[in-house]
């Protein structure tokens, strides 16, 4: 539900010649992944980390690392109330050496409020600048 706001906001700010597509981590495509002006990268909390299908994708990328130095990044994550998988979240994009935009979004259950989508859109906005300047 999360990954779907974020994606329906990040939607109404892109320019024309931008494509942005969200993908499920079960079935991840790394090379698609790897072409990406920017990720947006997120998990449920489960035991103080992200999950596992999640973490797999930075196992599998560690060795590719330089193909995402400098990329932009930004994390969210849900949890039941402590969201600890935050900070390894933030960890593992500083081991693949992503440009990191923050806050990671970080909702307990489905409480998507007016704070947090107002979180996305900043986060998102900062995201559009950082591909442009690049671009
Ligand atoms: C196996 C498991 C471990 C969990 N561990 C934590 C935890 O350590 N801290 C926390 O805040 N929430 C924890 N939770 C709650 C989940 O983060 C929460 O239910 C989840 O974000 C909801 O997303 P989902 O429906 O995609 O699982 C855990 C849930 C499960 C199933």
């Amino acid at each position: 539900m999360l990954a779907k706001r974020i994606f329906d906001i990040f939607r109404e700010f892109i320019p024309n010649d931008f494509t942005i597509s969200m993908m499920d981590a079960t079935t991840m495509d790394t090379a698609k992944l790897q072409k990406a002006n920017g990720l947006i990268i997120g998990s449920p909390d489960y035991f103080g980390y992200v999950s596992g299908y999640i973490k797999i994708f930075f196992d599998d990328m560690y060795s590719e690392r330089s193909v995402f130095k400098g990329r932009p990044v930004f994390g969210f994550i849900t949890h039941g109330g402590k969201g600890n998988a935050q900070k390894s979240l933030l960890q593992l994009f500083s081991s693949m050496k992503f440009q990191i935009i923050e806050p990671v979004i970080s909702v307990t259950m489905d409480k998507i409020n007016s704070k947090i989508e107002g979180q996305i859109q900043k986060n998102c906005l900062k995201m559009l600048k950082i591909i442009q300047k690049k671009s």
